[in-house]
């Protein structure tokens, strides 16, 4: 039998930084409303694309791993704001790599998009057909955001996670996971204007995300805590056996309900939302990657992790981590530098918006 191993991390946060005091001079908001209703307190916006937040992000994994892109078998690339749909993004993050010899694929499940990524990628190791895969989760939500809208701009942030897996005989890595799918709900949360559903002869209007947001709150919090349990189920592993729980993060509210409703102790729930907002596909990848940087997750550790979004997609993985928790050499990947601060950068979106 063969086993995917994580066996490097990486994650990319670009550096313009957006707080809270920040985005209420844009929408009529305010920093305790914010972070009494969400836990957000700052969120960071790209000055780069989708595919250059991924090419780092999985840099990094790969120098944490020790190994070479061009050893590299398949690029995954779980996003909802790929830079180009064809060619798809993950043929840039290839190219940029210089993983000449890899299957390059783009795949979205919005924010379970990291999690389905790393099944799929497993499943692939697992039935003996690559030997070595970087999945990697980036997204620029902040290309979708209406700056006129407090409902929505509060909440989202960009940035990019990944990981790099390789075939082991030893139980690491994937070992027990659950996904699915209500698609009855699927309005509830979507973009508008964007796809060919739409008619590109008539004058359009912005992409932008719509959600009814106290709705998906209640969804969220059943399904990834139900899927926990049918995971532990399949694992046959009892919470007391999980070290660490990295859920998705859309709001620390969820994430509260969630530990309350598992009975998870604090010291064991990854939560970095105040930073970075909700970077949908990427706030698992980027979550565990601080995880171990945190030091929360050590050798041989049990981790749970949960995902929900649109879809409405949800998603739960049980992961064995191996006996390395430190990089095999430390990565000089770095993004361009940005000379602009977080409110310069979306300025001309927000006049935009504001019209
Ligand atoms: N600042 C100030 N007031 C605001 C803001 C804001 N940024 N946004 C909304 N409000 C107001 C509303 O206008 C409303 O005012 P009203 O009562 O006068 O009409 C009031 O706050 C309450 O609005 P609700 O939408 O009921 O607020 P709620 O407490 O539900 O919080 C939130 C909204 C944060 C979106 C919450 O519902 C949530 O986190 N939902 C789940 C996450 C989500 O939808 N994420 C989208 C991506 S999906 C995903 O990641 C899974």
């Amino acid at each position: 039998m063969h086993y995917a191993e994580i066996t490097g991390w990486g994650k990319c946060v670009p550096p313009a930084r957006i707080s809270n005091q920040d985005i209420a001079t844009v929408v009529d908001t305010s920093d305790e409303w914010i972070s009494s209703r969400t836990g957000i307190k700052a969120r960071h916006v790209s000055h780069v694309s989708t595919a250059e937040l991924a090419t780092v992000a999985a840099q990094r994994a790969l120098d944490c791993a020790g190994i070479d892109a061009k050893d590299l078998d398949l690029v995954l690339v779980a996003t909802c704001t790929p830079s180009t749909v064809v060619a798809n993004t993950a043929s840039e993050v290839q190219q940029r790599l210089g993983a000449t010899g890899a299957a390059a694929c783009d795949s979205n499940a919005a924010c379970s998009g990291f999690l389905y990524a790393l099944q799929m990628a497993t499943a692939q190791i697992q039935a003996g057909m690559i030997k070595r895969a970087v999945v990697i989760a980036a997204e620029r939500m902040s290309w979708y955001i209406n700056w006129a809208r407090r409902d929505s701009a509060v909440l989202f942030g960009d940035g990019a996670g990944a990981v790099v897996l390789e075939a082991t005989e030893q139980a690491l890595g994937l070992l027990a996971s659950k996904s699915g799918c209500d698609s009855s709900d699927r309005s509830i949360l979507h973009i508008e204007n964007f796809g060919s559903n739409i008619n590109k002869y008539e004058a359009i209007g912005g992409s932008e995300l719509h959600f009814v947001g106290p709705e998906i709150f209640k969804r969220a919090v059943k399904g990834m805590s139900g899927a926990c349990d049918d995971v532990l189920n399949q694992a046959q592993l009892s919470l007391d056996d999980i070290d660490v729980l990295v859920p998705h993060q859309a709001n620390l509210r969820i994430i509260q309900a969630i530990q309350q409703r598992l009975k998870v102790e604090d010291d064991k729930v990854m939560v970095n939302i105040d930073e970075y907002g909700n970077t949908s596909a990427a706030t698992i990848a980027i979550a565990l990657c601080e995880a171990v940087e945190r030091g929360m997750i050590k050798p041989g550790a049990n981790i749970m992790s949960a995902a929900f979004g649109a879809g409405l997609t949800w998603a739960a993985s049980y992961i064995k981590w191996g006996q390395r928790v430190t990089p095999v050499r430390q990565s000089s990947a770095e993004l361009p530098p940005c000379p602009q601060t977080g409110l310069e950068l979306i300025a001309d979106a927000v006049a935009a918006c504001q019209k």
